[in-house]
């Protein structure tokens, strides 16, 4: 019997990075600060991601991983060339909002950052790498934080929608495939990281994440309505971190605790892709005396304006369980909270390594939402030791993509329709929750540290060559 395992035709392979992950340039060509800039790395940066730190400029005595990252926005043609050699047909980025209005409020936008996102996605369509664009990635104008408090206000609703329909309108030529904002769900865990938003001691936390997320609902909204309207021929989803939660155990508590925990993500890709608040969304802002203030037509355009796609993150699924001894032994996963699966294994930062997770969570989307699935963010983040040459042999991340794949290649067997795949962090970049460089993804090493050392030179590692096979048969051939 043959092991073939043959994508589809047109399967999309490639990477995925965030603006400020990798860019740097933090201030050039009129970039306004945003949120992410003022993330250090260190103890402190937990809290303010958490949104329980008000600090809304960058200290002299602390360490902000963002501010050069890996200066891919001086260094992205030879970084593109590179994911060309291992033939790549698409690359997902991010736009930096305040690149494009760096107060979130100009009347015009910035030509300067305008012109950096035509350089890049023209540079991408010279070497047939089709790009797919996050409108947004955790990064807020700071000014916007200052004046309205983000997405707390719904002044947030419009100023979005400039932004989106100013990038929807210059890059229509160019960009066929976008997603309103980078997990969505993100929100509730991690509110400032997820949304600039800070909390204040004497606000209802609750109450304040569900109305910010129904602006953010409504912007995501109204940009897939400019979407469709600018470049009618695009494809516009939304973007989950996603990873089932199972029960520990059968106990009957034990499964519905692992249900109420998907619903508080699945909220969001109801409301965006089915179109209208879930049942038990309301019965929880009942339950929790929360009230959502809506503007009239606000439930018309969530039903009217419907994402064409799923796409969605998944690192590892979740255990959840009722029983106190238990919930005792937690570990992590993409930050949220699971007690620890004695089933499975875990990366060094505790993250749970879960192949068939995937194929289980690609399933149960696909049973839910029935649209096309992008699965746009996946890898394992590791400790690599480079030789003089920085090349790193990788074995323990071609294992882990491989075992994800062959998943993925199941999913499809089972029905569930996948646009493409982009591996999180082809080229080594800055972690979104450490903020550390040494937590790394990358097939590309590179040269610095987790305090800013190094010559940030590139070198391919083990893994290039493996994934450019990968690519080149689009499947496995053994
Ligand atoms: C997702 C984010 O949460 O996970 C990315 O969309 C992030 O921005 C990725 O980098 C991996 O997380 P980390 O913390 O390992 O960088």
């Amino acid at each position: 019997m043959s092991n073939e395992k043959r994508f589809p035709e047109n399967f999309l392979w490639g990477g995925a990075l965030a603006a400020n992950q990798v860019e740097g340039a933090y201030r050039d060509d009129g970039k306004g600060l945003t949120t992410v800039d003022l993330m250090p790395t260190g103890p402190k940066r937990w809290d303010i991601m958490h949104g329980y730190i008000d600090e809304l400029q960058p200290q002299n005595d602390l360490f902000y991983p963002s501010h050069e990252a890996i200066d891919f926005y001086h260094r992205y043609k030879e970084d593109i060339a590179l994911f060309a050699e291992m033939g790549f047909t698409c690359l997902r980025v991010s736009i930096a909002w305040a690149r494009i209005f760096p107060t979130g409020e100009e009347n015009e936008p910035n030509e300067a950052g305008l012109q950096f996102y035509d350089n890049l996605f023209d540079e991408l369509l010279k070497h047939n790498i089709e790009p797919v664009v996050t409108v947004c990635h955790f990064d807020v104008p700071v000014a916007l934080v200052e004046k309205y408090g983000s997405w707390k206000n719904r002044k947030m609703v419009a100023l979005f929608e400039k932004y989106a329909r100013t990038i929807f309108t210059r890059y229509q030529g160019k960009v066929k495939y976008w997603m309103t904002f980078n997990e969505i769900n993100m929100l509730l865990h991690l509110p400032f990281m997820g949304a600039g938003i800070v909390l204040h001691q004497d606000e209802n936390r609750d109450q304040v994440l569900y109305q910010a997320a129904h602006h953010q609902l409504v912007a995501s909204a109204l940009a897939v309505k400019a979407c469709h309207e600018i470049i009618p021929e695009a494809q516009i989803g939304c973007m989950l971190a996603a990873g089932m939660t199972y029960p520990y155990s059968a106990n009957p508590d034990d499964v519905w605790a692992g249900m109420e925990k998907d619903r508080e993500s699945f909220f969001f890709i109801d409301v965006q892709s089915r179109g209208q608040y879930p049942g038990y969304a309301k019965r929880f802002f009942k339950d929790n005396q929360l009230t959502i203030v809506m503007e009239p037509g606000d439930e018309e355009l969530l039903a009217s304006h419907t994402v064409d796609y799923i796409g969605f993150s998944y690192y590892s699924s979740r255990c959840i369980s009722t029983d106190e001894k238990v919930l005792q032994d937690q570990t992590d996963g993409n930050v949220f909270a699971s007690v620890k699966n004695p089933y499975l294994k875990a990366s060094e930062w505790g993250w749970t390594i879960d192949p068939k997770g995937l194929r289980i969570t690609a399933n149960q989307l696909h049973d839910r939402y029935q649209k096309p699935l992008f699965i746009v963010e996946n890898g394992l983040g590791a400790i690599d030791q480079p030789d003089a040459d920085g090349y790193v042999e990788d074995d323990y991340r071609i294992e882990y993509l491989e075992a994800h794949f062959k998943a993925m290649y199941e999913a499809i067997q089972d029905g569930v329709e996948i646009i493409g795949y982009t591996s999180w962090g082809p080229i080594d970049i800055v972690s979104a929750s450490t903020g550390e460089m040494k937590k790394r993804y990358g097939y590309i090493y590179v040269d610095r540290d987790n305090e800013g050392n190094g010559s940030l030179a590139r070198s391919r590692k083990k893994s290039f060559a493996w994934y450019q096979q990968v690519i080149k048969d689009n499947g496995f051939k053994r």
